[in-house]
């Protein structure tokens, strides 16, 4: 689906549909009128008929009207003009998207008279990318055409236009802002989407390769030998059950245009891509949502497929511990001591703490490439979807600067993050008598919190944060699927740095 803008008058504007608004509460917009003054009434007909009430969901399809060029008009309810925010904006674009009808290759809406609540022009333009592309989003690589579930409908509308009546640059940018936001969360979605049996380290490995050679960035890819050579004894304790081999997934973007590769922006993402809890195994009911354990991964590559459309000045690090973790007679257990890469030693009292084990020693290693900032992505708790549900992602930093970033990026992208606590009294309960520190606090205690203090102890002196997206990066239930989150945060957060 492409999204581009047209100058043109909605009644003579040459489009299979033109999609045109009306308010609940201050009826119909500027182009709703212009196509009733044409037709010679037909808008107004609709609402005396009370076909269109301006009724927040709906949409009805006007045909072959005189005096139109077009041969449908949408008639799109927007509900009450002061409740239309963000969510609102979102679901009358997806509305029209998924209601013009089959037919409709190239669409026009008419969305920059869609005022939305404490949003300029460009954040709708860029918005209604989003919303268009997650509209017609599936993940049907894994359905059969016997099944009849491939392609089971079109890929309609192809085109989009952003309708207006003069060209303007900033929406064109916003244009190009929101394709390359919805291809990178697109990625993630697909990502998450695939089970375990595909998704693999290295099918992880293989989709940063294709990312590289796409966006001329450079990957590395250390095997089960790498890893043992940098030392990570906590990661490898992980993949220890697994007969997937683990991958430490590195991606650079260089985009500063300065020698050297300095002063980064390490982005490290959780990949685990099936986590069954180990020898401190799950119960069976839903665990197969655990495959979305690499989501953090997956956000992160996403982010790096996005930047290599939009090259933003900025030097990036993509880091990806990728593993499964599983139970066997190889599999570390509770109470097992490990050797972390950055020499502390770590009692694993859990085996499903498992995140925080690889992200320490992805932590550590991020450190070598001297970043100016890390940002780590993880579905680490089930803590964090009982603090924060599926609204915000959790955000853990003792750096203010760096937490204003994120939390005003994730406000601009519509992909909020919140603030959570990281004070050090926490920190007593990763106590060990045995080890340097235990991967687990008290169960039912601050469990999100716990976590994050654990990844602090690895990232010592660093501007640093941590982002907890079990609650955020995936729906589970009837509309189970992986989200695209944070991506859209992550994004805006390396374009404001770039400047
Ligand atoms: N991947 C899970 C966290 C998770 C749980 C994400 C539910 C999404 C939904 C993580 O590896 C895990 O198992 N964490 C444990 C930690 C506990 C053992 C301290 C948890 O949250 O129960
Ligand atoms: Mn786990
Ligand atoms: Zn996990």
């Amino acid at each position: 689906m492409d999204c581009t803008t047209k100058t043109a008058n909605p009644e003579s504007c040459k489009a299979d549909c033109i999609a045109v608004g009306i308010f609940e509460d201050l009826g119909p917009t500027d182009s709703a009128k212009r196509i009733d003054e044409a037709s010679g009434g037909a808008v107004r007909a609709a609402l005396r008929s009370g076909d269109m009430t301006g009724k927040r969901g709906t949409l009805i399809v006007l045909r072959s009207l005189a005096k139109v060029t077009s041969p449908r008009i949408a008639l799109v309810g927007l509900g009450k003009s002061t409740d239309f925010g963000d969510k609102a904006y979102a679901e009358a674009i997806a509305a029209t998207v998924r209601g013009c009808g089959a037919g409709v290759a190239t669409l026009a809406i008419a969305a920059s008279e869609w005022a939305v609540r404490d949003r300029g022009l460009p954040w709708a333009a860029r918005a209604l990318v989003l919303a268009a592309r997650a509209a017609r989003f599936r993940t049907d690589e894994l359905k059969s055409r016997a099944g009849n579930g491939k392609g089971d409908d079109a890929k309609n509308p192809a085109r989009i236009h952003w309708l207006h009546a003069k060209a303007d640059r900033a929406i064109d940018r916003a244009l190009r802002e929101g394709a390359a936001i919805a291809d990178g969360m697109e990625l993630a979605k697909r990502l998450g989407n695939l089970p375990g049996n595909v998704c693999t380290p290295d099918y992880l490995a293989g989709e940063a390769r294709k990312i590289a050679r796409q966006g001329g960035m450079t990957a590395q890819i250390l095997d089960r030998r790498g890893i043992e050579r940098l030392g990570m004894g906590s990661f490898l304790s992980v993949t220890r059950g697994s007969e997937q081999p683990p991958r430490l997934i590195v991606l650079r973007y260089h985009g500063d245009g300065k020698p050297g590769f300095a002063n980064p922006i390490a982005l490290v993402g959780k990949g685990i891509t099936f986590d069954s809890g180990g020898i401190s195994l799950k119960p069976g009911a839903a665990m197969d949502e655990m495959k979305f354990d690499m989501c953090g991964a997956a956000s992160v590559l996403g982010t790096m497929r996005a930047i290599a459309e939009l090259k933003p000045k900025i030097n990036v690090v993509a880091i990806v511990p990728a593993c499964e973790n599983l139970p066997s007679g190889k599999a570390s257990k509770p109470g097992d001591i490990v050797t972390s890469m950055s020499g502390q030693t770590i009692e694993i009292l859990n085996t499903d703490a498992e995140g925080r084990l690889i992200l320490c020693d992805a932590l550590t290693y991020a450190q070598r490439f001297k970043p100016a900032a890390i940002v780590d992505v993880a579905t680490l708790t089930g803590a964090c979807v009982v603090a924060l549900g599926n609204i915000h992602s959790g955000l853990f930093s003792k750096d203010e600067e760096l937490a204003g970033e994120l939390l005003a990026a994730g406000r601009e992208a519509a992909d909020s993050a919140w603030r959570m606590p990281l004070d050090d009294d926490y920190q007593e309960q990763l106590k060990s008598n045995f080890a340097d520190i235990a991967n687990i606090g008290q169960p039912g205690n601050a469990g999100s919190v716990t976590a994050a203090c654990f990844l602090a102890r690895f990232t010592k002196g660093q501007r640093w944060a941590h982002l907890d997206i079990a609650g955020t990066a995936y729906r589970g239930g009837a509309a189970k699927g992986a989200t695209g989150r944070p991506v859209p945060l992550l994004t805006q957060f390396l374009l404001a740095r770039a400047g």
